[in-house]
Parts: structure tokens; sequence; C-alpha cells
């Protein structure tokens, strides 16, 4: 009888290990099939700086792709080939000057793929700038990755609105930065294709994208193979050597974007170091820092459970939030909670919820018009003079929660996106909804000699 037991579990044992060897190597292979691609995409620009930046676009023979530039759409005279024929195309134009509106062309040798005049860039704004600019935009667009009507709809509102309010520059907005959730459900190649790169072709070959990486786009491997991040310090900021952090400026602005879902946040960390280095480096007047996870939430997610997102909010919050405060950001972007949150001006909150103290808001304006005394960027051990963070999450998902941080100065149950005007001076941000209504704006005005000093330490807990 114990013989056959014996016999018994061990084969039980043998099915258990090959059941869940197959499982891992079906795995493996929905991860990997889901990856790969082998359609048409159309092109879309990478990693933009005042003097570069790279094309992509996808073909379904391979030959070895050329693009041909110029600042007229009829003398396109400039060209910049690739080594070898691929279907994944990269290519990286240099020695461009700030500022410019360039056309563009791409294709083999012999034929255009893509190309007239719809096809153009503007390379970013130089700091400091020699003339009074226009301001900034930038558009925000979080967990965007639902493709249909919502997504269309918000998306909508904000083209809509920027054009209501028309710059001097062709762009519908300078730059386009998402807080991760790109495609749902599983980042694959086809979702791409289905929530970002079919729908929004028309303005993907003008306005350059900087998607953050959320925990969805993490399921599958396409995400690093779809963008090309400036790791080498290309776009501005220290180079990170790594494409999972790094670095932008855009006339005004210093944007650093951060990997919430993968990257290491312990403060010996790569990440973490080469932050620290980078923000005491930077010379712009405005500090944006983007990733995924919210260091305040009580939306479809809660930044207080040690357990949602397997703790990621809370050491974003015990970890990240007190270097970025130190070192001068001014706004935090995040989204992963389905809806917009948007906090008070404030510093020193790195507990649950329930560790709030007014006190930690420290300027409540009516208005929502908030003053700095530093006229630009923080110096060395300058203190603490405030930070706004922004839970942009509903760009093409709404879901429940209870919206009750009491960090936060703005919530909101309704879908959207930002927009984000920035000049020398003021910060100023508009959550424009699905229907075209101004669910939130806020402004932050540096150099004003009335605003509050600066803390040099957080104040005890009572
Ligand atoms: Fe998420």
């Amino acid at each position: 009888m114990r013989l056959y037991s014996g016999r018994l579990v061990k084969r039980l044992l043998v099915f258990l290990v090959l059941f869940v060897a197959a499982y891992g190597l079906g795995r493996l292979v929905v991860v990997w099939s889901d990856s790969q691609f082998a359609g048409v995409r159309a092109p879309y620009l990478q990693s933009m700086a005042s003097d570069g930046v790279t094309l992509r676009w996808h073909s379904r023979e391979a030959y070895r792709g050329v693009v041909r530039y110029g600042t007229a759409p009829d003398a396109l005279v400039h060209s910049q080939a690739e080594l070898g024929a691929v279907t994944d195309h990269h290519v990286r134009l240099e020695g461009l000057a700030p500022g410019t509106r360039y056309y563009y062309s791409v294709g083999n040798a012999h034929e255009t793929a893509y190309g007239g005049p719809d096809y153009w860039f503007v390379t970013a704004l130089p700091w400091p700038a020699e003339q009074a600019a226009d301001p900034v935009r930038l558009w925000v667009t979080g967990d965007a990755g639902q493709p249909g009507k919502d997504q269309l709809a918000v998306a909508g509102a904000a083209r809509d609105w920027s054009r209501a309010h028309r710059r001097a520059s062709p762009l519908p907005f300078d730059a386009w930065l998402t807080t991760g959730d790109n495609a749902y459900r599983s980042g694959s190649m086809a979702q791409f294709q289905a929530a970002l790169f079919e729908p929004f072709a028309d303005l993907l070959r003008n306005v350059p994208i900087w998607p953050a990486y959320g925990n969805h786009d993490a399921r599958r491997r396409a995400f690093f193979r779809l963008f090309d991040f400036p790791r080498r310090g290309e776009a501005g900021g220290l180079p990170s050597g790594s494409e999972h952090y790094f670095a932008f400026d855009h006339g005004p602005v210093h944007v650093v974007m951060l990997d919430s879902q993968d990257g290491e946040l312990a403060p010996d960390s790569e990440m973490l170091d080469w932050l620290q280095r980078d923000l005491r480096a930077n010379r712009r007047p405005w500090v944006i820092a983007v990733f995924h996870h919210p260091p305040y939430t009580r939306g479809s997610h809660d930044s207080d459970s040690r357990r949602d997102s397997g703790g990621r909010m809370v050491r974003v919050r015990e970890r990240l939030v007190p270097l970025l405060e130190r070192l001068g950001v001014d706004l935090v972007l995040s989204g992963h909670s389905h809806m917009y949150e948007r906090s008070h001006l404030l510093a020193c909150h790195y507990g649950d919820s329930a560790s709030w103290r007014p006190g930690l808001a420290l300027q409540r304006p009516a208005d929502f018009v908030y003053r700095k005394r530093r006229a630009g960027v923080m110096p060395p051990g300058g203190g603490l003079d405030g930070t706004i963070y922004a839970v942009v999450g509903s760009s093409s998902r709404l879901d429940d929660g209870p919206l009750d941080h009491p960090a936060m100065a703005v919530s909101r149950h309704a879908m959207g996106s930002l927009v984000i005007d920035v000049t020398a001076g003021a910060l100023t941000a508009r959550f424009v909804e699905r229907d075209g209504r101004i669910g939130d704006r806020f402004r932050i005005l540096k150099g004003q000699a009335q605003a509050p000093a600066p803390l040099q330490q957080c104040p005890p807990a009572s």
C-alpha cells in the first residue's frame, strides 16, 4: 500500500512539473509572439531635441530607409540613410537648428512611403531663449490605452482647446507626455497599433511622444522596442545610460521620466543616483517628473495600501518624493488610478492619508495661483517650496473610487487630459474634460517676492 502511494506521489509530482513547464513555455511563446510586428506603421518622432530627432516607422518589406528633410515642403535638400535593409526603421537626424520647422519624407532610395505638406516637425526650443517665445505647450494623457470613442473624445477635446487658444507655433502641442498604460491590456504590438499608432498617426507625425512605462505596458516586450529614449543625454540632461529613466529639455522645461514599474527605488539605486546628479546639474527653471505610480491617490487605486500594486505607490512616496521635493521638482505627473486628482502645493507628506496634516499644504489660494519666491531652478540646499502632484489616469477609462485623499485640492470623476503651458515665469495647467469643460486650472508663478520663504526642514509630526 505504501509502495503504491509512493508511486502515485511521484507520478503526481512529474505531472505537476510537466504542467508548470508547459505553462511557462506557453507563456513565453505568447509574450514572444505578441512582441513581434509584421505590419505597417506610419512615421513617429522620438527623442526630440533642439538639434536632433529620431524618426521611426515600420514597413512590410525590408529596405534601407532614407529620410529627406528641409525647411520648405518642396525643398527636402538634406537626407539621412540607414546602414542596411530593415523593416523597423530608426533614423536619427542631427545638426538641426533649434525651434525650427522641418518638413520630411521617409522611404527608400527609390520611393517615398510617407511625405507631403503634412509631414513636419519643430525642433525643441533652446534655453535661455533669445527672445520671448510662445509658451511651451505639453499635452499629458494617462492610462489612454483603451481604443474607442472615449479615448478619441478626450483627445479631440484637448486638440479643440489648443486650436481655440492658438500660439504662434503651428503645433497643437510641443510634446505629448503619457503617464503610462499606453496599450491595454497587455502592451502587445497589436494593442499599441490599435490604441496609439493607428488612431493618432496624424498627431504622431508632428508631435514627439514621451510615454511613461506602466504596469500594463510591462506585460509584453513591445514597449522598449517601439520607443527610442535618449539614454545618452541627446535631448538634454545628464546621460542616464538607461531607457528606463532619462531627461529631456524643451525651452524653460526640464522633464525627468522615471520607471516606477520595474525601477529600483533604493536610495543607492542607479536610477535615484542619476536623478540626483541630473537635477543638481539642471539649469532650466521648471522641473516636471513623470512616472506611472502616484504617491497620493484614493481613486481606483489606493496609495495607502502596501498591497496595492505591489507596494509601488508607498515606495514612491517614501523613497522618491523626498528627493523630488529637495531637488526642486515643481510638478509630478502620474496615472494608474483611472480618474483625475491634483494636490495642493505641498511638502513633507511621506505617510499614508491618515498622516496628512493641513499644514503640509504650503499655500491654499482660492484661485489656485501658487507663488514661489525663487525665479528659476532650486539651488542645492535651497529648501522646500512645494510640489504639485497630479494623477492623470482617465484619458480612455474611468473607474470608481472614493476620491477623498486629503492632500488633493481637486478630485474629478471625469475623463480628460492635461494641457500645460509653460513660460519662464509661469506654469499653467488645465484639465480638459471629455466634453471640453475645464475641470481644473492651476498656475505656479516664480520670482514672486511676496511668496513664502522655502522651508529649510519638514515640520515635526505633532
Ligand atoms: Fe496602471
